[in-house]
């Protein structure tokens, strides 16, 4: 029977497949990546993007970011009250019946879900209305995922019943929203309609996939180094025969979305209003209205007319006039998710130059802000502090000293950035750094594990 994996990332997914009957192809488990999304540049590589418009069909990947882009970015938001009828409330055992509102963008033309794993952990979203359907988090990652497996069973031309799926070492630091992280998840799952559905660690899977690649001398010690979107996640063990036997996992919930936030933080916000001030008293744009963005999905939320209100009072009171009229312009013109991706962009550019711009030209917003590379690694120094901690955790757990590791496999796309490779050189002296496939590793080890040691 096929074995078939699915690393569900936080920013990318792909699947792969492995036939276990199947003969040896130059000596190597014949694994194979299915070509998931027809639009993306590699098409092997799907982004975990999921787009609900209000009419008309749900889709998932590139096309879900090109709908979203074409359909609402320049667009002016507007927030209406909608009544959702009448719902009765206990107050101290007495009963109100009270007519209740939402405040709905009644010009939105369909919303784009981005980093659903993240939420995963976030006790806080639980469920959302959709164009007047309540989606619960389960049914927006359930939604996602069925894409991703009508897409993997187009490419295979067969129906898939069994799956091995990924999942990070840690979706929080916190133990009690950790595991209740991994049963959404694992409902998600439930949910999507398959005879079998298994997890894996997703940096075990990608040591197996290593492994299977490169003979391995017996007894090597290797960690894998598995950073993504949403988590960096570990793994340490020791090569034996055709396998591998795990010594220890670990993980932290830090990946690239909030090396961007950092970046915004640190870099761009300035050039929407953080440190203006208001005339005459001289205070400061309230800390719930920057706290908002940090991301382009909490930019959306600074669409509520009071926080509208907050802002538009701000521009006409405040010393920086210019920065508070581009805010307005991020907010009610949609450009959060533009501006989010100009920041990936340069932080992308920086892993090979050393500087970079983050460009964004539209409505009031005129940013063109060049950054550095030292200028970013200031920026994230606790996010590097808290990588070299997560190594030397699961190094000690393991039961082995840092100069034992002669080995460190680096995958998922932040492991790219030179300061956190630097890092690793330092913490693991002895070791040489390799990079294996970046953004398909993980799925080829899933299928490959799910075929041979389960
Ligand atoms: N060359 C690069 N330099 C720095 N960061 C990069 C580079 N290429 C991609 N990234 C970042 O890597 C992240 C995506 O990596 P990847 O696809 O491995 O994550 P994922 O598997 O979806 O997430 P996770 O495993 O955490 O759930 C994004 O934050 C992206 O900005
Ligand atoms: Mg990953």
């Amino acid at each position: 029977m096929l074995s078939i994996g699915i690393d569900f990332g936080t920013s990318n997914s792909s699947v792969a497949v492995f036939d276990p009957a199947a003969p040896l192809t130059a000596g190597r488990p014949n694994v194979k990546l299915l070509e998931l999304d027809a639009h993306a540049n590699d098409k092997r590589v799907m982004r975990s993007l999921l787009y609900i418009p209000r009419d008309g069909e749900i889709v998932a990947g590139q096309r879900a970011l090109d709908m979203y882009t074409e359909q609402n970015t320049g667009r002016e938001v507007k927030m209406e009250r909608h009544s959702l009828g009448e719902v009765t409330m206990t107050f101290s055992e007495m009963e109100v019946v009270k007519e209740a509102y939402a405040m709905v963008d009644v010009n939105e033309p369909g919303r784009l879900f981005q980093s659903l794993k993240r939420f995963l952990s976030m006790t806080s979203f639980t469920k959302t209305d959709v164009f007047g359907t309540e989606y619960s988090l389960e049914e927006l990652v359930a939604t996602l995922a069925q894409q991703m497996v009508r897409a993997a069973e187009a490419a295979l031309g067969s129906r898939i019943s069994s799956l091995t799926v990924g999942r990070p070492v840690r979706f929080d630091d916190d133990d009690e929203k950790d595991r209740g992280a991994l049963a959404r998840l694992e409902e998600a799952w439930g949910r999507v309609g398959l005879d079998q559905v298994s997890f894996m660690e997703e940096p075990v899977a990608a040591a197996h996939h290593h492994a299977s690649e490169t003979r391995l001398a017996e007894s090597t010690r290797f960690l894998v180094f598995d950073f993504g979107g949403g988590t960096l996640d570990i793994t340490v063990a020791e090569a034996q025969g055709d396998s591998i036997h795990v010594l220890a996992t670990g993980g932290v919930a830090l990946g690239g979305d909030l090396l961007d936030s950092r970046i915004m933080k640190t870099r761009i916000a300035r050039q929407f209003g953080r440190g203006a001030r208001y005339e005459p008293e001289g205070l400061p744009v309230p800390s719930h209205i920057l706290a908002r963005l940090r991301t382009w999905q909490s930019i959306v939320e600074l669409n509520r007319p009071d926080r509208l209100e907050i802002i538009r009072d701000a521009r006409r009171r405040s010393d920086s006039p210019r920065e508070l009229a581009a805010l307005e312009s991020l907010v009610t013109r949609n450009h959060g998710l533009e501006l989010f991706r100009a920041i990936e962009r340069a932080k992308i550019a920086l892993s090979e130059e050393e500087q970079a711009e983050v460009w964004l030209q539209a409505d009031n917003i005129d940013l063109a802000e060049g950054i550095t590379r030292d200028e970013f690694e200031a920026a994230i120094g606790a996010q590097v502090k808290s990588s070299r901690g997560c190594v030397l955790d699961a190094v000690r757990q393991a039961g082995v000293e840092p100069e034992e590791i002669t080995l460190v496999i680096t995958t998922g796309g932040s492991s790219l950035i030179p300061v956190f490779r630097n890092a690793l050189r330092e913490s693991l002296p002895r070791a040489e750094l390799t990079a294996a496939s970046t953004f398909t590793s993980v799925a080829s080890g899933l299928a490959l594990a799910g075929g041979t040691v389960k």
